[in-house]
């Protein structure tokens, strides 16, 4: 499948597919952020969050929408695209209970008292970036106690900085080996993105996205969701971590939350892929065939042959877009 296939698609349902061009050159869409994205600084997680959003942030946020009262990033994740909306209140997200603990310590403790304490448990255990051992000594107190603070140190010092679990809610990513410690860049995000969340108002909840109650929003709100890619494989979304796996019937459900939310006059972003590898998500392109005040916004990946042209030529690539119930130029169209 490739885009003209999906023009067709959608255009014969009225659903809109942007220029393929139009967000391929971040100097293009830096002059369309609105003056107020520009009053606050991008912030990063200082998690390297699988499935983060930090790297299309630029091309996201032209896209939102502005002067949003209600901000709800439903499957939060790194936190890196609810933290750089605006909005009076912003509801974080995510069913992993054990991040949103974590974020709940950001908002509540004292910074220096977070880094105080950072800092002694690496010395305590001897952290660093070739002890395999104190590593695995430290993995499992965790896992005994779940010391919310403490999951963020095994990031730092995990491979990849990845955050997993398996079946029995144990951390299990193993130690990244001259690779991952508690650098400089990581201390000035995470100081960085306690900031932002202490300025910040900001209610962190753990829902299962089935689960959250949308009944105080309306037409001033927005939900942006950014759930586990159906065509994609991650550790979050195979089913084996302890946690709700997704699959088909999880995509169906949210589509239809989405329908609701659209039927209550409720702004709405999805992020997600319609194509990986050869692989057609059906479900998300049938979405879009059969709703057609959907537009969707392609989005110029990371992946190094991501722009349209290359996406037709290489069967590699990923055609990632950014679906909304409004259109972005001029929100107040459609409600
Ligand atoms: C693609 S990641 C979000 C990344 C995030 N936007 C960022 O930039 O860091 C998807 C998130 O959805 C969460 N998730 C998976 N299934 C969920 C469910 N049923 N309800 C709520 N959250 C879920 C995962 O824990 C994961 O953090």
């Amino acid at each position: 499948m490739n885009c003209t296939r999906y023009a067709i698609l959608c255009g014969g349902a009225r659903a809109v597919l942007m220029p393929p061009n139009s967000f391929s050159d971040t100097a293009q869409i830096i002059p369309r952020i609105g003056v107020k994205m520009y009053l606050r600084e991008i912030i990063y997680s200082p998690l390297n969050y699988i499935g983060g959003k930090q790297k299309i942030l630029p091309q996201l946020l032209p896209i939102f929408p502005k002067n949003i009262n209600i901000c709800v990033d439903l499957f939060a994740g790194g936190c890196n695209i609810g933290l750089n909306i605006p909005a009076t209140k912003l509801y974080c997200n995510d069913n992993l209970i054990y991040l949103i603990e974590l974020y709940k310590i950001f908002q509540t403790t004292d910074i220096s008292e977070i880094l105080s304490y950072i800092e002694t448990q690496i010395k305590d255990f001897n952290l660093s970036l070739e002890n395999k051992e104190g590593f695995n000594l430290f993995r499992q107190q965790y896992n005994e106690q779940k010391k919310p603070l403490d999951l963020f140190i095994l990031a730092a010092f995990a491979f990849n900085h990845q955050i997993r679990f398996n079946s029995s809610h144990e951390f299990n990513t193993p130690f990244g080996y001259q690779r991952s410690h508690f650098n400089n860049m990581m201390k000035k995000k995470l100081v960085a993105f306690i900031n932002r969340i202490q300025e910040s108002n900001i209610i962190f909840s753990h829902h299962d996205f089935e689960f959250f109650d949308f009944s105080n929003l309306n037409n001033h709100d927005f939900v942006y969701c950014d759930p586990p890619y159906l065509v994609t494989t991650a550790t979050y979304n195979d089913g084996k971590r302890g946690f709700t796996g997704w699959n088909n019937n999880q995509e169906k459900k949210l589509l239809q939350l989405l329908c609701k939310l659209h039927q209550q006059k409720i702004k709405f972003a999805l992020s997600n892929v319609i194509e990986h590898k050869g692989k057609v998500n059906n479900i998300l392109v049938d979405w879009i065939k059969d709703n057609p005040y959907l537009i969707v916004n392609h989005i110029t990946s990371n992946y190094s042959n991501s722009n349209y042209q290359t996406f037709v030529r290489d069967k590699q690539s990923s055609y990632e877009v950014l679906i909304t119930n409004y259109q972005h130029e001029d929100v107040n169209i459609l409600f």
